[in-house]
């Protein structure tokens, strides 16, 4: 399994995994604590967050989308196979340039500080 594969897979297994959890939150509270539903201020501020943010938790939550950082090529591609897999409405073209600005503003291709590091070089 690749590495992008890996923290894909473990985001949305977290993704899931907190779904399930503030559900029996829901039925068994605890006193003075307060479930929260994702919050779009908890996100990067920044024009495109509202098309984005409320495009996407229509399906799933937003730190799956959060949890990645691509280009902004694979970001439209994300779009599309959301689209064309996951019969997402597909976003007017002003909506969609705004995601694909936001998500490669905020959200951008993640590399080690200095580059990548071969780890069998040391
Ligand atoms: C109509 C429902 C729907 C909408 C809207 C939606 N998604 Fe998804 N998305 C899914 C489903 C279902 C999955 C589950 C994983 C899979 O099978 O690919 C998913 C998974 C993902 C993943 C995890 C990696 C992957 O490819 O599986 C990313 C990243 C993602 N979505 C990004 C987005 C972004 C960005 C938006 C908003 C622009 C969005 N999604 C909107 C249904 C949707």
């Amino acid at each position: 399994m690749s590495p992008r594969y890996a923290l894909m897979a473990a985001a949305f297994v977290a993704a899931v995994f907190t779904a399930s959890r503030s559900e029996i939150l829901a039925q068994a509270p605890i006193p003075g604590f307060e479930p929260q539903l994702e919050d779009i201020e908890t996100f990067p501020a920044g024009p495109g967050r509202e098309e984005t943010f409320y495009g996407c938790t229509a399906c799933h939550a937003f730190k799956l989308v959060a949890a990645q950082g691509m280009t902004g090529q694979l970001w439209d591609e994300t779009i599309q196979v959301m689209i064309d897999k996951h019969k997402m409405n597909e976003p007017t073209q002003t909506d969609r340039a705004a995601m694909i600005a936001y998500l490669e503003k905020h959200y951008p291709p993640r590399t080690p500080r200095g580059g990548w590091q071969n780890p069998f070089a040391q």
